[in-house]
């Protein structure tokens, strides 16, 4: 997506340090820093189809006997649903202090760069502690919509990363640099990463995703009489990510022809619900960099000793919290492109945990409750929603919604069993602050100078990679005898399988499972849509304050 989402953290060159005499040091090879790249299949060697040396499966034939099962429903049927833990294969790896706080899981603490595991629903709600995604005992599932986060990528464009590398290159090929101890291994490091597509492991994350959407919720595609249509936008990354999901759902033989990919263009001038920044001014402007200062006001403070405690071991390259931050960055990019990474293991458990706090304020100020375009750019899919629920086409557009792709009904259509959009990390946690879930946003402001007791706002938990939004909607009780013609009555969220409490949504009461009545929720979501002025907080020329109030993602009135 936009430069705004690469958590671009000031990465500033630093005066270089003048070695006068040679320290004593490990000899630095010349390309330590430098970019590596490689691309497959060897030039000029593509298929071309049809190949008659290598003819397909369906001109081979001789598959053997293909009969089909029936539907799993999982999510219905179970006695209870698996945790979705796989990581594989990524190492998680050691911190500085491995036996201080034995066991620390530093996979959980990469902020938005986290592969995505499911989390247990009391992170946000005592009262929903012992939730889980299984439908409620007594009601029957109807319809499913599932809002999901892209796979593991390569550093955006720019990010920290890529200009530490270049900085450190600089300096070893000038001859400059001398390292030792825990930082010999940059004598001779290289950057292998490329930039915005999905990783390998990330091809995986989406695969998965499908596989489980498959089990717990494949009955419903007993109630389609046509095609499902399944939303992504045209970025390289977004488009894999689809693929993937629908690969795993439908499998590899048959998913082009199960189902219709629509393809919403992501870039500037064009209106997409699933990259709205791109038709919204204040999203993509400075004020989307507010998190980024914030964020640096924290990482001064978490990460001045470890800037005391490395910078003897590196001679040439003057350490400072923001090139240690863009190292934490690289021990997170390098674990998901390349399996492991030897930044790691330079850092405390506690300055893991001050990096994912680190991610925390960046969001929050930039694409959370604390920025005033957050609910503007998330209340397009809220609308998309509503439409879908109560099968009302929207008639006026006025936020991020393609009016020629909501209107028509090929493109955009109505009662399917089962939704799937793909979009980003930020929009994820703005659809989450457009529909008012204030549980998320309780605590407040976050501070930048420590981490509050009790922090509920974990961008790992919102919007890791993979991060999946599933609307289940009920009919409760269920008919004596399963139809797909009841009138559906209930209707609840679950982020990452943690069902969500709907706080925000007036008339939703506090329960054990989560769910509200689906009338009072298509009410409290359209007062919600009335409360968000997509054209002020998008367009107008404001400054965010600072300190900084706001907390429901609007300008205040
Ligand atoms: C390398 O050190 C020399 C001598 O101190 C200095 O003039 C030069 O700017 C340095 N270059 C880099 C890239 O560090
Ligand atoms: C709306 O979507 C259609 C179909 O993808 C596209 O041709 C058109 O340019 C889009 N319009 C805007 C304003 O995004
Ligand atoms: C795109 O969004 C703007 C509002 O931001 C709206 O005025 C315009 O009509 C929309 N275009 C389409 C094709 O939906
Ligand atoms: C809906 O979209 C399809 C595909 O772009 C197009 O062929 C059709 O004419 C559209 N229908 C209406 C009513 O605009
Ligand atoms: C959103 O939450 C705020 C704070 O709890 C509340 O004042 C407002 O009424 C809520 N909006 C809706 C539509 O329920
Ligand atoms: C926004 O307002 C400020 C202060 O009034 C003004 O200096 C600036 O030029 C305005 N920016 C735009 C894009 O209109």
């Amino acid at each position: 997506m936009g430069s705004h989402s690469l958590l671009a953290w000031a990465f500033v060159l630093p005066s270089l340090i003048h070695a006068t005499s040679p320290p004593a040091g490990i000899t630095v090879s010349s390309f330590a820093g430098a970019t590596t790249t490689f691309a497959f299949p060897p030039a000029g060697q593509t298929i071309t189809v049809p190949d008659p040396a290598f003819p397909d499966g369906e001109q081979v034939g001789f598959p053997g006997p293909t009969p089909t099962g029936d539907e799993a429903i999982a999510i219905a049927t179970a006695p209870s649903i698996a945790k979705f833990t796989n990581v594989f294969p990524l190492i998680n790896p050691a911190t500085s202090n491995p036996n201080s706080k034995a066991p620390f899981d530093v996979l959980h603490h990469f902020g938005n760069l986290a592969p995505w595991q499911s989390l247990s629903s009391a992170w946000l709600s005592a009262r929903l502690a012992n939730a889980s995604p299984k439908i409620p005992a007594g009601c029957q599932l109807d319809q499913v919509h599932l809002v999901h986060r892209h796979g593991a990528r390569y550093p955006t464009t720019g990010a920290p990363p890529s200009a530490f590398a270049a900085a450190l290159h600089a300096v070893a090929q000038a001859g400059n640099l001398t390292v030792t101890g825990p930082l010999s291994f940059l004598a001779t490091w290289e950057y292998k990463l490329g930039a915005e597509i999905l990783t390998p492991f990330g091809r995986s994350q989406l695969f998965d995703l499908g596989v489980g959407f498959r089990v717990k919720y494949g009955d419903l595609l007993k109630g389609f009489t046509k095609l499902p249509v399944w939303r992504t936008t045209s970025q390289g990354r977004m488009l894999d990510s689809a693929l993937h999901f629908a690969a795993g759902f439908f499998g590899v033989q048959t998913y082009q022809q199960d189902y219709h990919q629509l393809i919403q263009i992501e870039q500037l001038g064009f209106n997409s619900t699933l990259s709205p920044y791109y038709d919204c001014t204040n999203g993509i402007n400075d004020h989307s960099n507010f998190g980024t200062t914030q964020a640096l006001k924290w990482a001064n403070v978490y990460l001045a000793p470890a800037v005391k405690r490395l910078q003897p071991f590196i001679k040439g390259l003057p350490l400072t919290p923001s090139i240690l931050f863009a190292m934490q960055q690289l021990c997170a990019y390098e674990t998901v492109a390349l399996g492991y990474s030897t930044f790691c293991p330079l850092f405390t458990d506690d300055e893991w945990t001050g990096y994912s706090y680190g991610n925390d304020l960046a969001f929050w100020y930039s694409f959370g409750p604390g920025n005033p375009t957050t609910s503007a750019q998330g209340i397009g899919y809220a609308q998309e929603l509503l439409s879908r629920l109560t099968q009302t086409r929207i008639t006026k557009f006025d936020t991020s919604i393609n009016a020629s792709i909501a209107t028509n009904e090929t493109l955009f259509p109505f009662g399917q069993p089962i939704y799937v959009d793909a979009t980003h990390d930020t929009i994820i946690s703005a659809i989450l602050t457009a529909m008012n879930f204030t549980a998320l946003a309780a605590e407040g402001p976050l501070p930048t100078d420590h981490i509050p007791p009790n922090h509920v706002y974990i961008v790992n938990n919102v919007a890791p990679f993979a991060s999946n939004i599933v609307t289940q909607v009920l009919t409760c009780p269920a008919p004596a005898t399963p139809s797909a013609n009841t009138k559906p009555t209930h209707i609840r969220m679950i982020l990452n399988d943690a069902v969500l409490p709907l706080t925000g949504l007036a008339g939703c009461q506090p329960n054990s499972d989560g769910t509200c009545p689906l009338d009072t929720f298509v009410s409290a979501l359209q007062k919600r849509i009335g409360e968000v002025d997509y054209q002020f907080d998008c367009f107008a020329n404001y400054s965010i304050p600072d300190p900084d109030p706001i907390v429901n993602g609007q300008f205040p009135q």
